[in-house]
This record gives structure tokens, sequence and C-alpha cells, in this order.
């Protein structure tokens, strides 16, 4: 069985209370290896998703797979293979980077040799005794993310770990995600409420509004083709605006973007500028921003 996602949730609901549902018919598919973007507005249900998916919450609902197996059934076989970050991490404070990893290994009875190994995973082999209060956001992220490890999980589940990181932060953590990855092949599941801090890391999206998946697919499925426009960039973008008057023009610093209906008519402009002496470095179909089109299909529901 390869094809067999890693999650597959079918009509996922839970409610709080019996009024309204905080996530309702959630139909969640993670692939092996990928890395899915949980996105959603605060409040949209993405840690009520998560912590059912962890069995930290009673199923009302649905149904919940995980490595092709029932969640009700194979919990514990299922947890042993996954990693977790649901909101603020515990950690000792008062505890260094290496002590706190050895009193959760004490608890997940991994072999020692781990520990060293993932803290030059996460880049904190170097913290030495420096203690866990004194680390800044994005170290304590990342020793909660080794913590997460040490299980050796399959599969990594990360609630808003971007959340409160600056800017450098939020590069560590993509190299890491990237790595964790790519050598590890673990699937991971990272959730947001800001497109741009995940976009750069994930592979696949899905998109929370208001309790309900919006959207589900492939990053690049995201970014929708507005075959309308169409971007330039010439040797003589000047000369080139000229000749391209009926299209109407616009400039945005070295790409000039014109309405074009079609294939043959962007052909016939190449073309036409060739003719006049103007080279065509890039011809391409204009994308729509993604955080616009993050903001459209939100406000659209
Ligand atoms: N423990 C709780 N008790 C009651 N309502 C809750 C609880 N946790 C979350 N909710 C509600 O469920 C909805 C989804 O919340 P949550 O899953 O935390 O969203 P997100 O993680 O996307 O910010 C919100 O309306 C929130 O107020
Ligand atoms: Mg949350």
């Amino acid at each position: 069985m390869q094809n067999v996602p890693v999650i597959q949730t079918t009509g996922l609901s839970y409610s709080f209370s019996n009024k309204t549902e905080a996530i309702s018919d959630i139909n969640m598919v993670v692939e092996k290896g990928a890395v899915y973007g949980f996105l959603g507005p605060n409040g949209s249900g993405k840690t009520t998703t998560l912590s059912l998916l962890l069995g930290l919450y009673k199923l009302h609902k649905g149904a919940i797979k995980i490595f092709g197996e029932k969640l009700q059934s194979a919990r514990s076989t299922i947890l042993k293979k996954t990693g977790s970050l649901i909101e603020t991490p515990s950690l000792y404070g008062h505890l260094t980077a290496k002590e706190n990893m050895e009193v959760y290994h004490k608890i997940y009875g991994a072999p020692k040799s781990r520990i060293i190994e993932l803290l030059q995973l996460v880049d904190l082999s170097g913290t030495g005794k420096k203690s866990a209060k004194k680390f800044s956001l994005g170290m304590k992220q990342r020793l909660s993310i080794a913590l997460a490890l040490l299980p050796d999980p399959e599969l990594l589940i990360l609630d808003e770990p971007a959340n409160g990181l600056d800017p450098e932060g939020i590069i560590e953590l993509r190299q890491l995600i990237k790595k964790l990855n790519a050598e590890k092949g673990i699937t991971i599941v990272i959730s947001s409420h800001i497109l741009s801090e995940i976009e750069k890391m994930v592979t696949h999206v899905g998109i929370i509004n208001k309790g309900r998946m919006v959207f589900q697919g492939a990053l690049e499925d995201l970014h929708v083709h507005n075959e309308s426009l169409l971007q330039l960039h010439t040797s003589d973008n000047e000369k080139a605006i000229h000749f391209l008057k009926q299209y109407n023009p616009e400039t945005e610093g070295d790409l000039i973007t014109v309405y074009c209906d079609d294939i043959v008519q962007a052909a016939s402009i190449n073309r036409m500028l060739m003719n006049n002496g103007i080279d065509v470095y890039l011809l391409q179909p204009k994308k729509n921003n993604l955080e616009q089109t993050f903001i459209d299909l939100i406000e659209k529901q």
C-alpha cells in the first residue's frame, strides 16, 4: 500500500459546546513526504483539528486515519511514530538544552546518542551551560522541535511554530523544516495564520476558515494563473512600451505587464518586438499574488 496518505480525515467535525461547530466536515489529506501548511486566521480551527489528530480531544464526528490506520483503534502505534508541538512548548527554564533533552529522553526511552545528534540538527549544540529561560523564542522553538523528534517520528505536527519569531528565527525554522523533510524523510504538518511565514517551506497547503476547509492542494495550484495578463522583460522596456500601447502596458520594476487574451497573441507580441530590434528576455503569464489569493479565498466565504 504505497499511496496511503499519512493523514486522512473524513467529515471531521468538532464542537466544544453543543452550539456551533468549531470545525465542520474537514477532509484533510496529507501525502507521505509532504510539508503541509495548514493555514487560516486566528480562531479558524487549526489547533482544534491538530489536537484531534493527536487524540487530545475525543472524536465526535467523522473519521481520522493516520498511517492508514484508524486513530481510535491504533492510537498508541500511531502516536509512537508522531512527534508534535501544540501551542506553547513546555521546557524546563532552569535546565540547559541538553538537560531538557535528557528529561524527555528518559520518558521516551530513546537512545542517548540521539540527544547530541538532535541538538546538532536544530543548531543548538553550542549552547552549553546556558539555561533554556535565557534562550530566544526561536531557540526555544527549535529545542521543542528537538524534543518532539526524540522518538524518531515519521510524522511531525507543529502548531504555529513560527508564532512570535523574528525574520531570522523564521529563516532558521524554515531551514530546519526543509532539512527534516529532505534528509530524514519526515512528513510535516505546520500551521500558521500568516501565509508568508510558511509559504517558502511547504509543498502543499490546506486553508481553513471558520472551521471549514476552503482550499487544499499543491502550493503551485494556489498560484492561480491569470491568463489575461502577460509579463515581459525586454532589452529596451521603454521602446517596448511604445510598441505595446494597444495592450495597455504597465510597468513594475523591470517587468512590463500587458493585457493579452491567448498564447497566439503572446507569440505575435514576441515577434513584433523582435522585428523592432527589441530582445525579449522573459515572457510569461502573470501569477496572482499568493497573499491576495489567500485573502480572496477567505473573504469569498
Ligand atoms: N477550549 C475551548 N473551549 C471552547 N471553545 C474553544 C476552545 N478552543 C477553541 N475554541 C473555539 O474553537 C474555534 C477554533 O479555535 P482554534 O482551533 O483554537 O483556532 P486556531 O487554532 O485556528 O486559532 C474558535 O472559535 C475558538 O474560540
Ligand atoms: Mg491555534
